[in-house]
C-alpha cells in the first residue's frame, strides 16, 4: 500500500475546493472551531483523502479519532455533516459499509477521512461524542460497571 491510500477504492470522484470556504468543526465538548480553509494548502497534513474533513482537522489541531489512519477501514472518525453536506464528494460503497458500523448515525453521518468539501459551500461539522468512546472504553462486562 503506498502512502496512506487504500489501493482497493477506485471510485472516488473528488473535487477539490478552487476558493476558501469556512470549515466549522463543533468538537465532542461542544466546543466550536472555525476553520479557513485554503486551498492552495491541501493537502493539509495527508491524512485521509486531501481535503477530507480529517485532512483539515489534523493539519489545524482538532483531534479526530482516526483508528486505521485515513484509509476507510474503521469508524471512528465518523462526524455528521450539519451544513454543506451538498457540496461534498459522494461517499463510496465502502464509506457506506463503514458508516453503518459507527453508532448515532444519521443521513448526515459521513466518514471525515472519506469526506471532501468542494469549496462551493461553508460547511458545519459535529464530531459525535461517542466515537471516542468506541475508541478508549474497554470493552466487555466490565465496561458496563457503575463506579
Ligand atoms: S480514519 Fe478509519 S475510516 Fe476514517
Amino acid at each position: 500500500m503506498e502512502g496512506n491510500k487504500n489501493p482497493y477504492i477506485t471510485d472516488l470522484s473528488v473535487e477539490l475546493p478552487k476558493q476558501s470556504y469556512t470549515l466549522t468543526i463543533i468538537d465532542e465538548a461542544g466546543k466550536e472551531h472555525v476553520i479557513s480553509v485554503d486551498p492552495g494548502k491541501i493537502p493539509y497534513e495527508d491524512h485521509g483523502l486531501p481535503g477530507s474533513i480529517l485532512d483539515i482537522c489534523m493539519g489545524t489541531g482538532i483531534e479526530l479519532d482516526h483508528a486505521c489512519g485515513g484509509v476507510c477501514a474503521c469508524s471512528t472518525c465518523h462526524v455528521h455533516v450539519l451544513e454543506g453536506l451538498e457540496s461534498c464528494n459522494e461517499p463510496t460503497e465502502s464509506e457506506e459499509d463503514r458508516v453503518d458500523e459507527a453508532y448515532d448515525i444519521k443521513p448526515s453521518s459521513r466518514l471525515g477521512c472519506q469526506c471532501v468539501p468542494n469549496g462551493t459551500m461553508n460547511v458545519r461539522v459535529r464530531i459525535p461524542t461517542v466515537n471516542r468512546n468506541l475508541v478508549r472504553e474497554p470493552h466487555g462486562e466490565d465496561s458496563m460497571k457503575t463506579h
